[in-house]
């Protein structure tokens, strides 16, 4: 599209209904904050330009908002005289002049690009005003779209409809496109006569066709404009977006054994033929690659998996944590900044964490980095081909040559080179006999002590 657009998200509520210490746009939804998932659908619809109307917390969210790919300034409503008087806000920001303006709302976290292009497609069309409805089996609350032949007559709020009004059931979602050359003039022409006293933005409409020009509204998926008042319709907005983002990851091709107990962050990316096990659970910044298997009640965060691996079931990998192709990480592991490289295993009850395991090592059971001395970390470095012995303990910084043996039970403070065999424990004895000798010792002073 040719046409220049300038956004305005509003988001300069108080989020009372919420009951937080901070602004409702700053509540994440997948793992980040719901303002920043409405800027990216404006970068997906090729929106290039932004103007944030603030309120409280106005830095937190105008530092939430912001991404190198969109342009975006911030105006403070300091008044919350409706949704009218909040675009005004921007006035300076309209005033440089676009093609579009295209009103969205910090708290609508679900919206994609589709409906926005759709809305400044209308006005490319010769329309002035193009509202974005949906339908609903219940409107209650929401403005209602008064539409006849194809033409958006009025936008009518609850509060203010009819008996027969309040019947209708497409609303308004809230979001808007207007013809950026006129949009200062109609937008200084709303009024608060209405029964709370605000300045509705929605009056734009029936201001339009008073002059002669036309408004149209165009259908979204009712999903896609659910608000955020409180935190019940925010734990509905996470479920949507859930349920959203699984499809799309198993239409590419990973499966899913238990899709409803699988949670995604924003950034998650799963590679084909990925298999997820029930129970997983991702925190951001995690890259799983093709063919890798993570098995049931995991926990990732920060991590990435190559082709092949496999994790869990109960494996935490956490930031940092890097594992090589063809990799393992087992039952009880948990991997902190670490590069298991590939083929290497790691595979039960163990801690690895600020180290870097080469390729094709085994780490036995409970071996543990011992990467902090209460004040600093350290790093543990162990070769291609290793065995560590179950049970060891690597006080870092130590490193642990290719091909070395660290014997079971061992703890582990200094280099171990290549080839090496390394005991770090005390050496066994055999005392032949001696358990009986004890046993038949215990037992005569047990029976004397009873006959007294
Ligand atoms: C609004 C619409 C209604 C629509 C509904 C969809 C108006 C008059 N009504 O109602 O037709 O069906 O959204 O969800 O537009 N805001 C400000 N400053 C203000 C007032 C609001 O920044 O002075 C922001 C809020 O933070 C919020 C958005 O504008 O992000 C919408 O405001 P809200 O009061 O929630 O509008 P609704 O009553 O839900
Ligand atoms: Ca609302």
């Amino acid at each position: 599209m040719q046409r220049t657009c300038l956004a305005i998200i509003l988001a300069a509520g108080e989020s009372t209904r919420m009951k937080s210490s901070m602004s409702k746009v700053l509540h994440p939804v997948a793992g980040r904050p719901m303002i920043a998932h409405v800027v990216e659908s404006l970068v997906k619809a090729s929106i290039s330009s932004a103007a944030l109307v603030l309120g409280r917390d106005a830095d937190l969210v105008k530092s939430a908002a912001a991404r190198n790919d969109i342009d975006l300034s911030a105006f403070i409503q300091t008044e919350r005289l409706g949704t009218g008087h909040a675009v005004l806000a921007a006035k300076e920001a309209i005033a440089r002049g676009y093609d579009d303006i295209l009103v969205v709302f910090g708290d609508t976290p679900l919206i994609t690009a589709a409906p926005l292009t759709a809305a400044r497609q209308g006005l490319a069309d010769g329309n002035d005003v193009v509202v974005i409805g949906f339908k609903t089996a219940d409107p209650t609350g929401y403005g209602r779209l008064i539409v006849e032949n194809d033409e958006l007559l009025a936008i009518r709020e609850q509060k203010d409809a009819s008996e027969a009004e309040q019947k209708i059931t497409y609303c308004n979602g809230g979001l808007m496109a207007i013809n950026g050359a006129k949009a200062l003039e109609l937008l200084s022409r709303i009024g608060n006569a209405n029964v709370k006293g605000e300045y509705y933005l929605t009056d734009i409409v029936e201001i339009l066709r008073a002059q002669g020009g036309k408004a149209i509204a165009v259908e979204a998926p009712e999903t896609e404009l659910t608000g955020c008042n409180n935190r019940a319709e925010l734990a509905a907005i996470e479920a949507i977006w859930q349920k959203r983002r699984r499809h799309e990851l198993m239409v590419s091709g990973v499966s899913m054994l238990a899709p409803e107990t699988v949670f995604l962050s924003f950034d998650t990316e799963l590679g084909q033929d990925v298999l997820i096990e029930p129970n997983v659970v991702f925190g951001p910044g995690v890259t799983v690659e093709s063919g890798a298997i993570i098995h049931a009640f995991s926990h990732l965060e920060g991590a990435h998996v190559s082709a092949g691996a496999t994790v869990g079931p109960y494996a935490r990998l956490r930031p940092g944590a890097n594992l090589g192709p063809d990799s393992k990480v087992g039952n009880f592991c948990e991997v902190k900044k670490a590069e298991i490289g590939a083929g290497a295993k790691v595979n039960h009850l163990t801690y690895i964490g600020d180290a870097f395991v080469g390729e094709k090592t085994n780490i036995g059971a409970g071996t543990i980095t011992c990467n902090y001395d209460g004040v600093n970390k350290h790093v543990t470095r162990i070769g291609a081909n290793a065995f560590i012995g179950s049970n060891s303990s690597l006080v870092a910084p130590v490193s642990v040559g290719n091909g070395a043996l660290v014997a079971s039970g061992s703890v582990i403070t200094r280099d171990v080179p290549d080839d090496a065999l390394a005991f770090g424990r005390a050496r066994q004895e055999i005392k032949p006999g001696r358990a009986k000798m004890l046993r038949d010792r215990y037992r005569a002073e047990k029976a004397a002590k009873q006959k007294t």
